[in-house]
């Protein structure tokens, strides 16, 4: 699956960060209005593709580290952090992120846990590397729990991006936050609508992938994001 990965997003960084950097500004507003960080917080961005939630929390916490495993995303966030001098990229695996017990005082991954095989991997390291008392956000797709919904969703975003792994429910969500300890503080759900010539574009889906996805898509389909703010007792 990080074939897919690597293939899948160093083919499309520039595009995904062009498609970033329209959105940043309200990104951001919307990040600190749900994470209402206090200024003072070592933050980490796992799986941070080319920065954006490390670049929506750069100015308002002390420090931001982000890590992926695709370098050309790096290279397209390293260029975006000229500007930022509290922000650093580091090439890392979020399944065993190279970062000691305890590192940071807020963690957060954006729609990363979709493209992972084991995501329960990704939230128990995001549970290692927060200090006691700090917080874990996750933001990401979310399917339903009826598993018939979920195959469709999820058989229709692996032929837009073979990167796809499956988007987990919201009570998956809630029982992996559990398993590792983390109290949740706030949660909400948006659905986004997809436009999905530009959803196909995004993700570089093009001949008969890009036919056999749209064969798939779901009508007038809209992505339901659940966002979780968490904290570590
Ligand atoms: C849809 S992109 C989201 C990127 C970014 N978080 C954002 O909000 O724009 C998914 C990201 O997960 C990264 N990713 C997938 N598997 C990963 C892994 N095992 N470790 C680190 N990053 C990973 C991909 O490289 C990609 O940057």
């Amino acid at each position: 699956m990080q074939d897919a990965t690597q293939e899948r997003f160093g083919r499309t960084a520039e595009r995904i960060a062009a498609h970033q950097d329209e959105r940043a500004a309200e990104l951001e507003e919307k990040i600190v209005r749900f994470v209402d960080p206090s200024g003072d917080e070592r933050a980490l961005d796992s799986g941070c593709g080319a920065g954006a939630l490390a670049f929506a929390l750069a100015p308002h916490v002390r420090e931001v580290v982000g890590v992926d495993i695709v370098p050309e995303l790096l290279e397209q966030a390293r260029k975006r952090a000229e500007t930022f001098p509290n922000v650093t990229f580091v090439e890392g695996d979020a399944t065993k992120l190279p970062f000691e017990l305890g590192s940071f005082d807020l963690v957060g991954t954006r729609a990363t846990l979709h493209h992972v095989a084991r995501p329960e991997l990704v939230v128990s390291e995001l549970a290692r590397v927060v200090v006691p008392g700090g917080r874990v956000l996750v933001i990401d797709q979310i399917a339903s729990v009826d598993p018939l919904a979920a195959g469709e969703l999820n058989a229709f975003e692996r032929s837009r991006d073979p990167s796809h792994t499956r988007a987990l429910s919201d009570v998956d969500m809630r029982t992996l936050f559990e398993a590792n300890g983390l109290v949740l503080e706030r949660a909400q759900t948006v659905s986004e609508p997809r436009h999905l010539d530009a959803y196909l574009d995004l993700a570089g889906c093009e001949g008969d992938e890009r036919e056999r996805a749209r064969a798939e898509a779901p009508a007038n389909y809209t992505a339901v994001l659940g966002w979780y703010l968490l904290s570590k007792p």
